[in-house]
């Protein structure tokens, strides 16, 4: 059993997923930073599925794991921009379309495991800028 669980570990670190948490350190509507090797991520838990992102508000910076989580929203307290935790999309009403970097994540024996070296970009959409 514990020779095929480093197996399974040594396996999923070679496919660029850290381990950050257990499933059960992050209740329901709970947001928690958590460090993912040498990055930091978020980890949001919406109704049991879990999402990582960056944990710094894509605007000036402010830490949205302190922000509001309902549903897939996390609302930051600085100016109220709205991200998807699951695309990463502002939806914020009228909000610019900028978007938070979200991170591949898969929960494997109740672990929250993070791929930091896949992560989906910080962007600005310019033909939406128009
Ligand atoms: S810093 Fe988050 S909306 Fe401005």
């Amino acid at each position: 059993m514990f020779r095929k669980q480093g197996k399974k570990e040594n396996e999923m670190a070679q496919s660029g997923f850290v381990k950050v948490a257990r499933a059960s350190e992050i209740k329901p509507g709970q947001i928690k930073e958590l460090k993912a090797g040498s990055a930091k991520v978020a980890v949001a838990n919406v109704s049991g599925q879990y999402y990582a992102f960056s944990p710094w508000c894509p605007h000036q910076g402010w830490p949205l794991w302190s922000g509001d989580l309902k549903g897939e929203l996390v609302r930051c307290y600085l100016h109220r921009w709205q991200f998807n935790v699951r695309t990463g999309e502002n939806e914020a009403p009228g909000g610019i379309p900028v978007t938070l970097p979200t991170y591949p994540l898969k929960v494997e024996d109740g672990e929250i495991w993070v791929d930091i070296t896949n992560v989906k970009p910080f962007r600005v959409d310019s033909a939406e800028q128009a």
